[in-house]
């Protein structure tokens, strides 16, 4: 089982950015916890803050990985591009949010991911991430 995680714009800052919404844990110190709990997954990870970037990825990933546990951050709430390369490749997507995006503002409600995605999660902090493996090692 191949996992990627992609995560979008300012999601690099996570552990000093607005803690009392993200918390107080970087990606990197979540994301070796989350590889020692399923060693039986093949883990990549990338973040760019860059949407063209997020792109080519999705596209470089979207044919080979069983899936996709993608946080756009804010571009889910403005990117048609991403929404096009989502629907332009084979390997299903897991939507992610730490935070509940639909307890925040309204702009925040609309996601160009969400109808292309086999699921979303949304709003269990770094937890959301387990939870969509967990998932996919369902499926
Ligand atoms: C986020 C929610 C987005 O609205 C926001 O722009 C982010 C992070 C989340 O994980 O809660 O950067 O995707």
């Amino acid at each position: 089982m191949k996992i990627v995680i992609i995560n979008g714009p300012n999601l690099n800052l996570l552990g000093t950015r607005e803690p009392g919404i993200y918390g107080n844990q970087t990606f990197e110190q979540y994301y070796e916890g989350l590889k020692s709990s399923f060693p039986q997954v093949e883990f990549d990870y990338f973040q760019s803050n860059i949407e063209g970037e997020l792109i080519d990825r999705i596209q470089k990933v979207g044919f080979s990985y069983d899936g996709i546990l993608l946080n756009a951050a804010a571009y889910t709430h403005t990117s048609v591009g991403i929404g096009d390369a989502l629907k332009a490749i084979d390997t299903p997507v897991i939507e992610i949010h730490i935070s509940n995006t639909f307890s925040r503002e309204d702009f925040r409600h609309k996601s160009y991911i969400t109808p292309l995605a086999k699921g979303i999660i949304v709003g269990f902090g770094l937890d959301s991430y387990r939870l969509g493996v967990e998932s996919f090692l369902k499926s």
